[in-house]
């Protein structure tokens, strides 16, 4: 599976071919300039909740790939009616299977409205069962004990979650929440892009080593492979 990195909460999921891309958030990032986003051209767009920092290039990704745009009731809806209609809506709890593999839709503890305040439903993080891996995607989330119901059911490979503190949890309870979901790989997101979740890179790195997990920092436009 291939990781890429456009800046703040956004990544994409290459996952044998299918590709998957996470809370959108380019064309308005000073600090991802570098990232074209003409060039993107996904199979599926997951949205975690409705603030611009994790919707705002949809509309364009959606009419340059017609790609399926997955997300909450309130927020496919918000994007139907501008005519991105190629959607599913789901709720929390709710497991959608794909050629790829599932997707679950979990709780988040953050808030959700629309770029023009309108009704965003309830924040979620996602699941993602594929290629014989379970990814989490936290989103925009506090520590929650909810987490612990991801880590209940079984190890999760690899997990994304915010450490920018603020607007969502920092580096300490990131250190928490990755042990509830049972994961020893987190790639940290949600940092740095705004001056009030600009973080201490190498504190973060230490703190998570200190604490027996790997924390990946990746540069913006870097991809891995996980
Ligand atoms: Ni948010
Ligand atoms: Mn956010």
């Amino acid at each position: 599976m291939i990781i890429n990195y456009y800046g703040h909460s956004c990544f994409s999921l290459n996952i044998d071919g299918t590709r998957i891309l996470l809370d959108p958030f380019i064309s308005g990032n000073p600090k991802a300039v570098s990232v074209d986003v003409d060039a993107l051209s996904p199979d599926y767009i997951l949205l975690s909740h409705g603030h611009q920092d994790h919707v705002l290039d949809v509309e364009k990704i959606y009419a340059q790939s017609k790609c399926q745009v997955i997300s909450t009731f309130e927020v496919v809806n918000w994007f139907a009616v501008k005519g991105v209609e190629n959607v599913l809506p789901m709720n929390h709890g709710g497991k959608a299977v794909f050629n790829f593999g599932t997707v679950k839709m979990v709780n988040a503890v953050h808030s959700s409205s629309m770029p023009d305040g309108s009704y965003g439903g309830n924040p979620v993080g996602f699941l993602i069962e594929a290629s014989g891996k379970r990814i989490y995607y936290a989103g925009d989330t506090a520590l929650t004990l909810d987490m612990k119901l991801i880590g209940e059911t079984g190890k999760v490979d690899f997990a994304f979650f915010p450490i920018g503190d603020n607007f969502t949890m920092g580096i300490e309870d990131a250190v928490k929440g990755a042990e509830f979901v049972n994961t020893k790989k987190v790639i940290g997101m949600h940092y740095d892009t705004f001056p009030v979740i600009e973080i201490d890179k190498d504190y973060a790195v230490e703190y998570f080593q200190k604490n027996g997990l790997d924390l990946t920092l990746m540069t913006i436009g870097e991809s891995i492979e996980l």
